[in-house]
């Protein structure tokens, strides 16, 4: 070791990450005491630590890692590939940095590895420093952060169908006419490319939409005929009822707020608050349409449903004053092509997830 990359280990020993200085062809100038360790804690037989072997040659030959699987041991002989391009990249000048988050599992555990390879300045004697930091701890809590986040939702799958569930054993209308809107509606969000939270709490919110109904005596929800004016200004109580229902429960979505503004309209007609344009979120501007293209084609007591074309003429004529244009768009742009076989885009709570 020259007194050069004697001042370097001193530096070196200070860190954490398994730290090795290569030189202009990528022979191994000195490696640090984490580096010792890791490779007497592994069984590494490299003679001294690989000081004066190539670094490049060994990983070409991999033998550090121990994976318990052959697919683990292709994924390791992949990413070896990838680094020694990588540190060429440096070694050539081409590139000032190259990073690489790799595994490295032992029979006793599974271990992630961050690669860093940085360049030092031209003329020393130490071309490449190359750091492997143990990140194992940080993707353990990353998996667990996906799998707490997966159960969250199946919890709140559950709950909403519960809820769904109860409004069905006293409202069959009611709640087919949630899930049909809840397809459609996904639908919608999916041609918009919403990303898939955003879809997964736009079909929990549709699929409840309505659940204020439960507040609204029977014989006025199946009465064949006309309603009185009384008898309509309880039913448009059923969007504000199911906000109340709704806000005690710390949903991820803004559950309680599609609810009570699925009857808003972009012009500022709707009810119960009258709210314009962006002042209605985006999942409430979608079931709105969605729910208004379900009702027209739907049986109702006091009517048949309507054809499919009287629903899509609805959209079209109310695009831009009552309806999000870009969500009639995002509708017509499949319900024409698909009429009266809309059903068969159904998606389930799954498959919404993984849309
Ligand atoms: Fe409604």
């Amino acid at each position: 070791m020259s007194i050069q990359t004697e001042h370097y280990g001193a530096v070196i020993d200070a860190l954490t990450a398994h730290v090795a200085l290569l030189d202009e062809f990528g022979g191994i100038v000195a490696v640090n005491e984490a580096w010792r360790q890791f490779a007497d804690a592994n069984g590494s037989r490299l003679p001294n630590y690989g000081v004066g072997s190539n670094y490049l040659e060994m990983l070409r030959n991999p033998a550090g890692c121990t994976g318990d699987n052959s697919a683990t041991e292709s994924e390791e002989r992949r990413s070896a590939t990838t680094v020694v391009a990588g540190i060429s990249s440096i070694l050539d000048g081409s590139c000032p940095k190259f990073q690489l988050e790799y595994p490295c599992h032992a029979p006793w555990e599974e271990r992630w590895f961050l690669l860093t390879v940085t360049r030092f300045p031209p003329g020393a004697l130490v071309h490449v420093v190359v750091s492997h930091e143990n990140i194992t701890a940080l993707k353990v809590a990353e998996k667990q952060a996906v799998s707490q986040a997966k159960r969250l939702a199946e919890t709140f799958s559950s709950m909403v169908g519960a809820i769904a569930l109860a409004i069905e054993k006293r409202d069959p209308y009611t709640a087919g006419h949630q899930r049909q809107v809840a397809s459609i509606a996904v639908e919608i969000g999916r041609v918009m490319q919403l990303g898939k939270d955003q879809l997964f709490g736009l079909h929990l919110g549709a699929t409840i939409h309505d659940i204020g109904k439960i507040s609204i005596p029977a014989e006025i929800l199946n009465r064949p005929g006309a309603l009185s004016a009384p008898e309509f200004m309880i039913i448009r109580c059923h969007s504000g009822v199911g906000q109340e229902i709704l806000r005690g429960i710390n949903f991820l979505w803004p559950i309680a707020d599609m609810v009570w503004q699925h009857h808003e309209r972009m012009d500022g007609t709707g009810y119960p608050q009258g709210l314009k344009g962006d002042q209605i979120c985006l999942e409430a501007r979608i079931i709105a349409v969605a729910d208004v293209f379900d009702a027209i084609i739907s049986h109702r007591p006091y009517r048949p449903g309507l054809a499919i074309e009287v629903a899509l003429a609805e959209l079209r004529k109310g695009r831009g004053t009552l309806y999000d244009p870009e969500v009639v768009d995002a509708a017509l742009s499949f319900l024409e092509k698909v009429g009266s076989e809309w059903h068969r885009t159904h998606l389930t709570y799954a498959e919404a997830l993984s849309a």
